[in-house]
């Protein structure tokens, strides 16, 4: 599958080490060079996090809609791109002749109803938004960050920026939100003690360029690369650091060589030194990877954060429903998995117009809730163990993670059995294994090379469950 940021730089990214010792002390004052962004260490606090929210809101928003026909996420696909299920590219797929974007525009709204109409709609709306429920919301969910798009594709920020946009067609109620929404919710979700991070789309800005994407070489050539939109560009992102401050510089696709990508890093470390940047700034200095619906089979030496929506968008989708939304049981196993391949999940949640979460969303974040509040011992601040997949004898499948000398195998799915025999583990002196949400210390021995365990008579909570081999990891 081809990642519309493209792949060779994930890959490199991955290969590069991990931080030297000298290095892992950091710097003093980073220098737009590699050598220098290199010597950033990777803060604690986003290692431990593993659960990020992620937020697609803008204009997109208001009609909420795109096509359900590709379920598969392939991006080099022109069928794929006329039909995308990402609700955010709800400006570009309507302007694909053709395209069933562009009937239902038309259907809804009118041929000459414009996609920037959809602002005062926007602001109008997103008046009754309240950031304190979102922030108690993702807190409740068990989330440690959030990432909101302060800037999508299309160019509408969702703060009152005081850059101008040089296109002057753009009237000034079309180019940013009424509502400082990225500096409310910012101090919503610090409220909550979570981190607050910003997602800018610098790669592409559809107010500069001349679009539509039709077909994958489309990708590269509306990069917007001017000097006007580098400038552009380098003095929001500033505006950004510099006003609010952000955990996380999300940037999305690439960045103009003409915004001077080094010096944005240089500058956002300098203001933020424990913040992290993602791997999608065009450059070869990254604090994490960013794959994007895709699953890693391994463990990562390099940290990596998947994202992916809830759904099959980023962006509100009205046509989504319940098939295609991930399952409960489906979302504890995805993330269980990352985390123990050294990943994080960063969670996407797609709101409508007014801020309003969709059911069917909100169900899935209470039971990843309630399965943290339980089982978070397993997740937040571990760290991988030796393997990351292991099964039992009687077929269940298994994921480990590590804290200190404690191993935690958790079995995804409800277990086959009333044993679980882990293949390839043994007994180890002063080991106890119980399972989270139940004191009682379970009955192992030594089987054929596998450790077995009875589990509990009644299993505590659902979804997936995990043993805790206390001393086991010496
Ligand atoms: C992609 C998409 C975009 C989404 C993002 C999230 O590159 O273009 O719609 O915001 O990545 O990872």
């Amino acid at each position: 599958m081809i990642h519309r940021v493209g792949l060779s730089l994930i890959l490199a990214t991955s290969l590069m080490p991990l931080c030297s010792a000298s290095a892992a002390q950091g710097q003093e004052k980073y220098e737009p060079t590699l050598a220098s962004l290199d010597s950033h260490p990777l803060p604690q606090w986003y290692a431990g996090a593993k659960l990020g929210i992620f937020i697609h809101w803008g204009l997109y928003s208001v009609p909420g809609w795109a096509p359900l026909s590709h379920p598969e996420h392939d991006f080099a696909n022109a069928d794929y791109i006329k039909n995308d299920p990402y609700a955010e590219w709800y400006l570009n797929a309507m302007r694909i002749p053709g395209s069933p974007t562009q009937a239902y525009h038309i259907e809804h709204y009118g041929a000459d109803f414009r996609y920037y109409d959809f602002a005062p709609i926007f602001n109008r709306e997103s008046k009754k938004w309240n950031p304190d429920a979102w922030a108690k919301i993702f807190h409740d969910a068990g989330a440690r960050y959030v990432v909101l798009t302060s800037k999508h594709h299309e160019g509408f920020t969702l703060w009152p920026s005081t850059t101008v946009n040089p296109n002057p067609s753009i009237p000034l109620n079309e180019r940013h939100a009424e509502r400082d929404i990225v500096g409310e919710l910012t101090a919503a979700v610090r409220r909550e003690e979570m981190k607050m991070g910003l997602y800018y789309s610098g790669g592409y800005d559809w107010t500069f360029d001349s679009g539509p994407i039709e077909a994958a070489a489309d990708y590269q050539s509306v990069k917007p690369e001017s000097q006007a939109y580098g400038d552009y560009a380098f003095a929001q992102i500033h505006e950004l650091i510099n006003r609010y401050h952000p955990a996380l510089l999300w940037n999305d696709i690439d960045w103009p060589k003409t915004g001077r990508p080094m010096q944005v890093e240089a500058d956002y470390y300098n203001a933020v030194p424990d913040g992290v940047v993602d791997d999608r700034f065009g450059i070869q200095h990254a604090d994490f990877t960013s794959p994007e619906y895709q699953k890693l089979e391994k463990i990562e030496p390099k940290k990596w954060e998947e994202c992916r929506g809830l759904g099959r968008s980023f962006g509100y989708n009205r046509a989504e429903g319940e098939p295609e939304t991930i399952a409960p049981a489906d979302l504890i196993a995805l993330l269980v998995d990352i985390v123990s391949k050294n990943g994080n999940l960063l969670l996407d949640v797609g709101p409508e117009d007014d801020g309003t979460i969709p059911p069917v969303q909100m169900e899935r974040l209470k039971a990843l809730g309630a399965w943290l509040s339980q089982n978070g011992e397993a997740i937040y601040d571990t760290v991988p163990w030796e393997r990351a997949v292991g099964k039992t004898v009687e077929g269940d499948d298994l994921r480990f993670t590590r804290k200190g000398n404690d191993l935690y195998a958790t079995i995804l799915g409800t277990p086959k059995a009333r044993t679980a025999t882990m293949e390839s583990l043994t007994a180890r002196p002063g080991m106890q294994v119980t399972m989270l949400g139940d004191a009682t210390p379970l009955n192992t021995k030594s089987a054929g090379g596998n450790l077995q365990v009875a589990l509990p008579e009644h299993l505590p909570g659902n979804y997936a469950y995990v043993l805790k081999l206390a001393g086991y990891a010496q």
